[in-house]
């Protein structure tokens, strides 16, 4: 059993250690980001809302996203727990699921906190690449597949994150800065922030994160 937050830049590692965190913990990875990146593949109302604040690095209107978060906590494999991964991104979503957990009778064990310095985190999220049929996640140079352009995993092809240009990298971080910095102080004041150095290899990450949260 573990409810839990990933926080973190754009390309701090979130997706890439909530792979991992899942897998070990047994919870359901839920990942706001590939809710309304399903949604934009899919054409829906809520992908095309969506994808006009994505393209431009912009959140998402906080109502919608409460609203979406909400609903998947709702589901039956939640109950024993889940990660989190982009979501809160806000005061106002923090505290709003913060209602929702009491409501439910629920509590965070924690907040992870994946920590990587700026030029990095451009550097990261200009790289990336990921499987456009299973979402697989690499880097050119850090985590390059073994064939180039080619999953690992499935065989696909890679591709980029249309939110990964450098420009649109620039305005996601400045955004991070601005709204969701303002939630390390929120929890840090609940006294459940869990501060980690996300630099070097994601095992060594991984394996600092599972230290410091345990079994
Ligand atoms: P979202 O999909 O959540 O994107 P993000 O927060 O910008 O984070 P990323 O997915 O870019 O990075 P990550 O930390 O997962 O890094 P990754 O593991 O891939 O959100 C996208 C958009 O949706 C937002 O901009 C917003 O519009 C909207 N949205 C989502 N949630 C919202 C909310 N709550 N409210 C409002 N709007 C919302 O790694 C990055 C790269 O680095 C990869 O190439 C990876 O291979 C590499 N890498 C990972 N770890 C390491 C390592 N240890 N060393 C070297 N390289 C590494
Ligand atoms: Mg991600
Ligand atoms: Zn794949």
């Amino acid at each position: 059993m573990l409810r839990t937050i990933l926080l973190g830049a754009p390309g701090a590692g979130k997706g890439t250690q909530a792979t991992r965190i899942v897998e070990k913990y047994n919870i359901p990875h839920i990942s706001t980001g590939d809710i309304f990146r399903d949604n934009i593949k899919r054409q829906t109302e809520l992908g095309m809302r969506a994808q006009e604040y994505m393209n431009k690095g912009e959140l998402v209107p906080d109502d919608l996203t409460i609203e979406i978060a909400t609903t998947r906590l709702l589901e039956d494999d939640c109950k024993n727990g889940f990660l989190l991964d982009g979501f809160p991104r806000t005061v106002y979503q923090a505290e709003k699921l913060d209602e929702f957990l009491k409501e439910h009778g629920q509590k965070l064990d924690n907040v992870i906190d994946v920590e990587v310095e700026q030029e990095a985190l451009i550097a990261r999220l200009t790289g990336r690449r990921i499987c456009k049929n299973c979402g697989a996640t690499f880097h050119v140079i850090n985590i390059p597949p073994k064939e180039e352009g080619i999953c690992d995993n499935c065989g696909n092809t890679l591709i980029q994150r249309d939110d990964d240009s450098e420009e649109t990298a620039r305005n996601r971080l400045s955004v991070y800065a601005e709204q969701t910095m303002p939630l390390v102080d929120y929890y840090k004041g609940q006294g459940i922030l869990v501060e980690i150095d996300g630099e070097g290899d994601p095992e060594k990450v991984f394996n600092d994160i599972a230290g410091a949260i345990g079994d």
